[in-house]
C-alpha cells in the first residue's frame, strides 16, 4: 500500500517516512523544500535501505498532484506540508493563510476528482483553547487562537470535518500533536531550523554545542511546580509512528475522527534543561527573562483515545528525547547544511 506525504522531507515528515517503509508501505512524497533539505530523504533511504518517490513542487500545484495521482497507485495522503512558525505567521498572515489553507484545498480537490478520500492532517493542541481544565481531550473546547498560524490548523479542521459531513465517503484524520523533540536514534535526521530557532529543544541543543551563548527561559512566574512553562513533550519517532497507526485507521473507517498524540506527562522548561544537561553531560547556560507574549502556563494531552481507538501509546521518556536530540545535534552540528 503506497502513502502519498506531503511535506515528508520536512522534520516530522521524514521520521515518518522511516517508520512508515519499516512497516511495509511503499512512500511518496511532494515537498517544495521551502523549510527542508532534501539529504533528509537520502538519509531516510539509507536507513531503510528502501526508495522513497520524490517530486520537488508545491502542494498547491493541482496539476502536479494530478500528475502524481496518475503516477502512483496511492490509498491514503499524510498533509504535513505547511508553514509552522507562529512569529511569523503574525508579521505574515497572507502567506501562512495561503499556504496552509489553499495547500489543504487543492489537495482534497484533487483527491475528490482522482476518488481517493483517505487522509491525515497535522493539527496541533493549538487549537485547544487557553481555558481549558488539563489534561486536554479531543472533546476541550477549541477555537479563540491567538496567531495566523494556529487559526489556519483550526479552519483546516473545520475544512475538513465539513468536508466530511458532506460526504460520507471520506476518511479524515485530524492528529493534535502536543510538542515535538528528539531525533531518530541513529543520529542521522532530525530538526533542522533555519535561523534562530522559536522552540524549545532546538534552542537548547544549539546553546549547548556553542552556536548560541544562553536560554532565555521565557518567565518564572507561572502557576506551575517552578515557576516555568510546562508542556507535554513527545518523541518524534512515536509521533512519526502515531502515524502509521493513524493509516491503517484511516484506510479501514470512514468518517473525520479527532485524536491527541502527545504522552500526558508535562515538564517545566527547568526540568527539560536539567534533564537535558544531565543525561548529556553538558552545560546550558541560562538566563530567566520575561514571559514571552502568546504563552500559557501548562499544556498537556489525555492520550487515551489515541491508545483506546488507534491502539497507539508514547514508549519513549524524557531522558530517550534529550539524548536523542543531542545526538543529532552533536553529529550534526550545523544540521543538513554541511
Ligand atoms: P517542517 O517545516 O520541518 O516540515 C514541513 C514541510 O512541508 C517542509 O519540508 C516544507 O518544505 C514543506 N512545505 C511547506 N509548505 C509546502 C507547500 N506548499 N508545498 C510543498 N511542501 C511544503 O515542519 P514539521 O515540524 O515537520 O511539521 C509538519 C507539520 O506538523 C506542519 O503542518 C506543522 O504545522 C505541524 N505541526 C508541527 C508541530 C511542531 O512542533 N513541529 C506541532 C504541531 C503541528
Ligand atoms: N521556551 C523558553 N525559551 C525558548 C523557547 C521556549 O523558555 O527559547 C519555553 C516557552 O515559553 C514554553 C516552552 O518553552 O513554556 C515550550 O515552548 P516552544 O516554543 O518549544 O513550544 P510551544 O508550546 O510554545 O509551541 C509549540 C509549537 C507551536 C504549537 C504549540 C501547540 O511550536 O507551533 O506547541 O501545539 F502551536
Amino acid at each position: 500500500m503506497n502513502v502519498l506525504v506531503t511535506g515528508g522531507a520536512g522534520y516530522i515528515g521524514s521520521h515518518t517516512c522511516v517508520e512508515l517503509l519499516n512497516s511495509g508501505y511503499g512512500v511518496i512524497v511532494i515537498d517544495n523544500l521551502c523549510n527542508s533539505n532534501p539529504k533528509s530523504l537520502e538519509r531516510v533511504q539509507e536507513l531503510t535501505g528502501k526508495s522513497v518517490k520524490f517530486y520537488e513542487g508545491d502542494v498547491r500545484d493541482a496539476d502536479l498532484l494530478r500528475k502524481i495521482f496518475a503516477e502512483n497507485e496511492i490509498s491514503c495522503v499524510i498533509h504535513f506540508a505547511g508553514l509552522k512558525a507562529v512569529g511569523e505567521s503574525v508579521a505574515m498572515p497572507w502567506k501562512y493563510y495561503d499556504n496552509n489553507l489553499n495547500s489543504t484545498l487543492v489537495l482534497t480537490k484533487v483527491m475528490e476528482e482522482v476518488g481517493m478520500k483517505n487522509i491525515i492532517f497535522s493539527s496541533s493542541a493549538t487549537v485547544y483553547t487557553a481555558d481549558n481544565e488539563m489534561p486536554l481531550r479531543e472533546s476541550s473546547r477549541t477555537g479563540g487562537c491567538t496567531n495566523p498560524y494556529g487559526w489556519t490548523k483550526y479552519m483546516t479542521e473545520q475544512i475538513l470535518s465539513g468536508m466530511s459531513n458532506a460526504d460520507k465517503e471520506w476518511g479524515i484524520v485530524l492528529l493534535r500533536y502536543f510538542n515535538p523533540i528528539g531525533a531518530h536514534e541513529s543520529g542521522r535526521i532530525g530538526e533542522d531550523p533555519r535561523g534562530i530557532p522559536n522552540n524549545l529543544m532546538p534552542y537548547i541543543t544549539q546553546v549547548a554545542i556553542g552556536r548560541r551563548e544562553f536560554l532565555s527561559v521565557y518567565g518564572n512566574d507561572y502557576d506551575t511546580h517552578d515557576g516555568t512553562g510546562v508542556r507535554d513533550y513527545i518523541h518524534v519517532v512515536d509521533l512519526a509512528k502515531g502515524h502509521v497507526a493513524a493509516v491503517k485507521y484511516v484506510t479501514q473507517h470512514t468518517g473525520c475522527e479527532v485524536f491527541n498524540l502527545g504522552t500526558g506527562t508535562g515538564y517545566s522548561v527547568l526540568d527539560m534543561v536539567n534533564a537535558f544537561m544531565k543525561v548529556n553531560n553538558v552545560n546550558v547556560p541560562y538566563k530567566i527573562v520575561d514571559r514571552r507574549p502568546g504563552d500559557i502556563a501548562t499544556c498537556y494531552a489525555d492520550p487515551a483515545k489515541s491508545a483506546e481507538v488507534l491502539g497507539w501509546k508514547a514508549e519513549h521518556n524524557l531522558e530517550d528525547m534529550c539524548r536523542d536530540s543531542w545526538n543529532w545535534q552533536s553529529k550534526n552540528p550545523m544540521g543538513y547544511g554541511e
